[in-house]
């Protein structure tokens, strides 16, 4: 696996790569890699011929009070991890090659980027589109692989991707998660083991949405207190959002219609570490069998 710095050397790559009739898939990453992140790289492998994994830590997606500066680093072990799960190439730039001084322009996506995360990190959806349109400008890929684990994060991108015409397919591949449930993430490592034994609620609640869902229900209000009411089993958690919303553009109706797609989307604050997740879950057309004796 090929180390590439500087954002020229990359894009002289891409056109080479391209010249030769190879088709790459890109999956951008803020290091720390876990096997969320691998599941990407080796998915990108099985899509294209070349797979570029970028390792970018991006200071504008990061609010003044955030983790930032403490964001958990291990470049020598990604480089392994990432040259082990079949990238060809790991494009590594420094702060001052992504935003040299005098860097001025920022991309703001409206709409979906204004509810949930945008509520609670005003900056960070803005901070995203402007680092992801940089990294598809400077690997120019045919695909590009994204988890479902930052759920507006894949709307955000597959609106920046229509918007501006990139001509890149978005591909979102499913959550990877522990044995308890917990969505893996490179914020994991903050949480002490107390809080880390309690942190499969975000699961544990998402799991009793989804079997109020197969057993009728249908109220979106009523959906999103049983997911408040799971959370707060755990004393320790603060709620960010814990909310049921129509998938494809984050509409938050009274009442779902079966055959909807919904989305249920957390934000929770475990001690000093902040976890998001998500599910997606379609209303079913009649309730089956078993779920009437059941319930
Ligand atoms: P990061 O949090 O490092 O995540 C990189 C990619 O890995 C994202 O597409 C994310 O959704 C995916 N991912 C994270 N945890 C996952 C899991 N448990 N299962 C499957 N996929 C998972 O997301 C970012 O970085 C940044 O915002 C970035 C897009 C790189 C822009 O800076």
């Amino acid at each position: 696996m090929e180390i590439v710095k500087s954002i020229s050397d990359m894009q002289k790559i891409a056109k080479d790569n391209k010249l030769k009739g190879l088709k790459t898939a890109l999956v951008p990453t803020m290091g720390y890699l876990h096997d969320g992140h691998l599941s990407l790289i080796r998915k990108g492998k099985e899509l294209a011929d070349i797979v570029i994994t970028t390792l970018f830590v991006n200071p504008t997606q990061f609010g003044p009070n955030e983790d930032f500066d403490k964001y958990p680093r291990d470049y020598e072990r990604d480089f392994k991890l990432c040259s082990e799960n079949g990238s060809d190439y790991l494009f590594f730039p420094e702060v001052n090659e992504m935003y040299p001084i005098g860097f001025n322009s920022s991309i703001i996506i409206k709409g979906i980027t204004e509810k949930f995360e945008g509520q609670f990190r005003p900056t960070h959806f803005s901070g995203v589109a402007t680092v992801v349109a940089k990294l598809f400008n400077s690997c120019s890929p045919d695909i590009a692989v994204f988890g479902q684990k930052d759920y507006q994060q894949t709307l955000l991108i597959k609106k920046l991707v229509k918007d501006l015409n990139f001509g890149i397919d978005i591909v979102v591949a499913p959550t990877v998660r522990e044995k308890d449930g917990l969505a893996m993430s490179s914020r994991n490592t903050y949480l002490p083991p107390e809080l880390r034994a309690k942190a499969g609620v975000i699961f544990y609640a998402m799991e009793q949405a989804k079997s109020a869902i197969a057993k009728g229900e249908t109220d979106r209000k009523r959906l999103n207190s049983i997911m408040m009411v799971a959370l707060k089993t755990v004393a320790e958690i603060r709620i960010d959002y814990a909310a049921a919303a129509i998938a494809s553009n984050l509409e938050e109706p009274d009442i779902f219609l079966p055959g909807d797609e919904v989305v249920l989307l957390f934000a929770v604050q475990l001690g000093k570490t902040r976890l998001i997740d998500n599910s997606v879950v379609k209303i079913p057309y009649k309730l089956n069998e078993e779920n009437f004796i059941k319930s």
